[in-house]
């Protein structure tokens, strides 16, 4: 009889141990999805730049060919062109593939640039005022995409909030550090949430946008699931009308 339990008891360990293995496969299948959408999200922004980056190319190179002595400056135009466009897909192509599974160390500040150039739209170009207070020299160890993810999903949503209001325009993104942790928020002028949403915002399939065009519904749950994963949190707090902000606890640590 004890045989026979013990027997049942290792099956059951053993179900268990390959359920659990599934569901993380599944998870990090999801983040990856999650990101591979809002990739899809930002190729208008992207198309859009890279249009902004040719037109001038292409009518220098028209002009330069009609005058040569312009030959120099059309040159340039398409190698500060080409060289803007290049940043932008690798910026692209490191989110979008698979990231090394350990925690290393991350530059906040270049992270932060990353994210940006990865959204290819100047905030400049939309009357957005971006402010960035991250100390210099602001690194922790985590995991560089996931953090990304967090990033650019805030980011997209505050832009989507700015964009949806008259007013001014402003997105601010600082870091504190704070014992173990560093804080980092996201703040938006944007039109806020109502208060009867702010709980639902991060399940996952809420959105208030259209949904299979730019609102999926996934971002903040994801966020959520990767900064628990990464052992911090994240939480919001909103006025309608007045704007946003999400606050990112991490670890200075991540644990491997
Ligand atoms: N910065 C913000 N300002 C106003 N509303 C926001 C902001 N961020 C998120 N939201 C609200 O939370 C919802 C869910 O966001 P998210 O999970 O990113 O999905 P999606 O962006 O696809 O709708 C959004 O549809 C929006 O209503
Ligand atoms: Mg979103």
């Amino acid at each position: 009889m004890a045989t026979s339990n013990q027997a049942l008891t290792t099956d059951h360990q053993a179900e268990l141990e390959r359920l659990r293995t599934e569901v993380d496969t599944l998870r990090q299948q999801l983040k990856h999805s999650q990101r591979l959408a809002s990739v899809g999200t930002m190729a208008a922004m992207v198309a859009h730049e890279f249009n902004n980056i040719l037109t001038p190319v292409v009518n220098y190179a028209q002009i330069a060919r009609a005058n040569p002595s312009l030959m120099a400056k059309a040159l340039d135009r398409a190698a500060s062109g080409g060289q803007r466009a290049t940043e932008i897909c690798q910026a692209l192509l490191g989110f979008a593939g698979d990231q090394p599974p350990a925690p290393q160390t991350v530059h906040l500040q270049e992270l932060v640039a990353d994210t940006l150039a990865a959204m290819a739209r100047e905030p400049a170009k939309d009357r957005i005022d971006l402010a960035l207070a991250i100390p210099e020299g602001t690194t922790l160890v985590t995991r560089r995409v996931e953090l990304q993810q967090i990033l650019l999903n805030l980011l997209l949503n505050a832009r989507t909030a700015v964009l949806a209001k008259d007013g001014p325009r402003k997105i601010e993104i600082s870091a504190l550090p704070q014992g173990e942790s560093l804080l980092i928020r996201v703040s938006d002028t944007g039109v806020g949430i109502r208060p009867e949403n702010l709980e639902k915002i991060f399940e996952p399939f809420f959105t208030t946008k259209a949904v299979g065009g730019e609102g999926s519904g996934l971002g903040l749950a994801i966020c959520r699931e990767i900064a628990h994963d990464l052992g911090g949190q994240i939480e919001v707090q909103s006025t309608p009308g007045v704007g946003t902000t999400f606050a990112v606890q991490l670890p200075l640590h991540a644990a491997a």
